[in-house]
C-alpha cells in the first residue's frame, strides 16, 4: 500500500514547509515539492497542517484503582486517541506490592494485547522495591523495551515508596540506562489533611483540593530533583501542575540535571473553582494533583516556552458518573482521573496555537516529538521525514467544532470539557502507513496498534 500526500503544510519541531509525502508500506518513503510517484492513495491536503502523529505518554486504559477500573480499555481509548490525533500512547503497568514486576506485565498484556487501535508501550510502576524487584529492572530493559519506571511519592499502603525505595531504584535504573518517572506530591502531608477534613466532616470535591494544596507537590518535587541529582539518574516528573513545582525544576536546571517535566492539558486550561459546581459535580475533575490556580496556568505556559516543561501529557484516567459516585459522601472514595485522550491535541492548538500562547512547531514538540525523543523512540515515531513510521494528522486549522460527551469517542459518559469551543480538528490520521481515522470514519481493526519497544534512555539523551 502507497500513499501520496499532496501539497500540504508539514510542520515539524523544527521547520514548517510546504512539501508532498509519500509512504510506502508502513514508513515514509520521500518528502518534496511535486512528488512525481505514483500513489494506490493521493489525499489532497491543500490548506491543510500536516504533522508527526500525537504522543500522549499518561494514560491509564483498563486499570484496577481506588476500587473499580478506568473505564476506557486499550480498544476504546486508543480509538478515542486516534480519533484526536494521536497514534501512540504509554500506559502504566502497576506492579502490586508484594508481587514481582514480571507477575504485573502478564497481566497488562493479558488486557492489552491484540485489543489497541493505536501503538502503545508501558511504563512499569514499582511499588515495592526490594533484592527481587531490583534483579527485574535489567529484564525489563533489555529484553521487555521498557526503559522507564514510574514512581509514586503519595497514595500510601498501595503504590508509594519511600524515600529509601527511590534512591535504591534510582541507582539501579541508571546502572541499566533507564528513567524513573514519578508522581510528586508529599503522600504523608495528604494523608494527614485528607484525615483532618474528613474529621471536621468536610466531604464534598472541594476538600479533594483543599487536602493537596500546592506546597505538598512543590516539596515533593524538589526532594526528587534532590534524590535524580544524588543518584545521577535521568528522570521525568509527570503531570506537573504548580508554579512552585516548577520553580524546583529551574534548580535542578541550574545544575544541568537530565531532569524532564510533562503537563497535562488539563492544568493548562482549568482552574479549581470548577471543585466549587453543586450537586458533586465537581467530582468530574477529581484528579491528583488537583486542578490548581490561574497564576498555575500562566505559570506552565511560560515552562513550555521557556523549554522547562516538555511534554503536554492527559493522564488520561476516566472514570463514568456512576463510578464517581462511590465518592458522593466521602471526596477521598472519588476515584481520581478524567477523560482527555481524544481531546488534548485539538485543546492544546486551539488554546496554545490558535490562541497565540505557543508557536506551531512547539506544539509538535510537546504533543509528539519529544515525548519520542525522551522515551527513547525518535526518529521511528515523533517526526516526519524519511525512514520514519508513517503516524501522520491531517488537521485542518480553521475547522470550528464543540466538544461534547454526546460525539466523543471515549466510553465515558460526560466531558470535562463540555460545550468547550474548538477552532482546528483532525481530519484524517495515517498510522503506520494505514489510513485509521478519515472524516471520523474507523478504517482500521482492534489489534492492529502494536506494542513498541523503546531504546534505552542513556543511549537517546
Ligand atoms: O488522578 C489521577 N491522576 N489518576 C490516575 C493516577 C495518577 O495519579 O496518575
Ligand atoms: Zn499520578
Ligand atoms: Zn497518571
Amino acid at each position: 500500500m502507497s500513499i501520496l500526500i499532496k501539497n500540504g503544510r508539514i510542520v515539524t519541531a523544527e521547520s514548517d514547509y510546504q512539501a508532498d509525502v509519500y509512504i510506502e508500506g508502513e514508513k515514509i518513503a520521500a518528502i518534496g515539492k511535486k512528488l512525481k510517484v505514483k500513489a494506490d492513495k493521493e489525499i489532497n491536503a491543500k490548506g491543510k497542517l500536516v504533522f508527526p502523529g500525537g504522543i500522549d505518554p499518561h494514560v491509564h486504559l483498563d486499570m484496577p484503582f481506588m476500587g473499580t477500573f478506568s473505564s476506557d480499555d486499550y480498544s476504546t481509548g486508543t480509538l478515542a486517541a486516534l480519533h484526536g490525533g494521536t497514534t501512540m500512547v504509554i500506559d502504566f503497568v502497576l506492579q502490586t506490592q508484594g508481587k514481582s514486576l514480571k507477575h504485573a506485565l502478564k497481566q497488562w498484556r493479558g488486557r492489552s494485547n491484540g485489543n489497541c487501535y493505536g501503538d502503545y508501550s508501558f511504563h512499569m510502576a514499582v511499588t515495592d522495591f526490594n533484592e527481587k524487584t531490583k534483579a527485574e529492572i535489567a529484564h525489563m530493559v533489555n529484553e521487555e523495551g521498557i526503559t522507564s519506571f514510574k514512581t509514586f511519592m503519595a497514595y500510601k499502603g498501595a503504590l508509594m515508596i519511600d524515600d529509601g525505595q527511590m534512591v535504591g531504584l534510582m541507582n539501579e535504573v541508571r546502572k541499566q540506562g533507564g528513567m524513573v518517572t514519578v508522581h510528586a506530591t508529599n503522600g504523608d502531608m495528604i494523608d494527614h489533611l485528607i484525615a483532618k477534613h474528613k474529621g471536621e466532616g468536610k466531604l464534598s470535591p472541594w476538600y479533594h483540593y483543599m487536602s493537596q494544596p500546592e506546597i505538598t507537590e512543590s516539596e515533593a518535587s524538589g526532594r526528587f530533583c534532590d534524590m535524580a541529582h544524588h543518584t545521577d539518574v535521568p528522570a521525568y516528573i509527570v503531570h506537573m501542575t504548580c508554579e512552585g513545582a516548577l520553580n524546583q525544576v529551574r534548580e535542578a536546571a541550574f545544575r544541568n540535571q537530565k531532569m524532564f517535566v510533562e503537563t497535562c492539558i488539563q492544568y493548562l486550561i482549568l482552574d479549581a473553582s470548577l471543585y466549587k459546581k453543586p450537586n458533586f459535580e465537581g467530582a468530574k475533575w477529581v484528579m491528583s494533583p488537583p486542578l490548581r490556580e490561574k497564576k498555575d496556568q500562566a505559570a506552565l505556559w511560560s515552562g513550555i516556552n521557556q523549554g522547562l516543561v516538555q511534554v503536554v501529557g492527559t493522564d488520561h484516567c476516566p472514570f463514568k458518573w456512576e463510578q464517581k459516585l462511590m465518592g458522593k459522601d466521602d471526596f477521598s472514595k472519588i476515584p481520581n482521573g478524567h477523560p482527555a485522550i481524544e481531546n488534548r491535541m485539538e485543546l492544546l492548538y486551539s488554546e496554545g496555537v490558535h490562541k497565540g500562547k505557543i508557536s506551531l512547531n512547539k506544539f509538535v514538540e510537546v504533543a509528539s516529538t519529544n515525548a519520542a525523543k525522551i522515551f527513547g523512540m525518535y526518529p521511528r515515531k515523533g517526526c516526519i521525514a524519511v525512514g520514519a513510521d508513517a503516524d501522520i494528522v491531517i488537521f485542518d486549522p480553521k475547522e470550528k467544532h464543540k466538544i461534547s460527551a454526546k460525539t466523543h469517542h471515549m466510553n465515558v459518559d460526560y466531558s470535562g470539557y463540555e460545550g468547550w469551543k474548538v477552532t482546528g480538528k483532525c481530519k484524517t490520521i495515517i498510522l503506520r502507513g494505514q489510513v485509521a481515522i478519515d472524516d471520523g470514519k474507523v478504517h482500521i481493526k482492534k489489534g492492529y496498534g502494536q506494542f513498541i519497544k523503546r531504546k534505552k534512555i542513556s543511549k537517546v539523551i
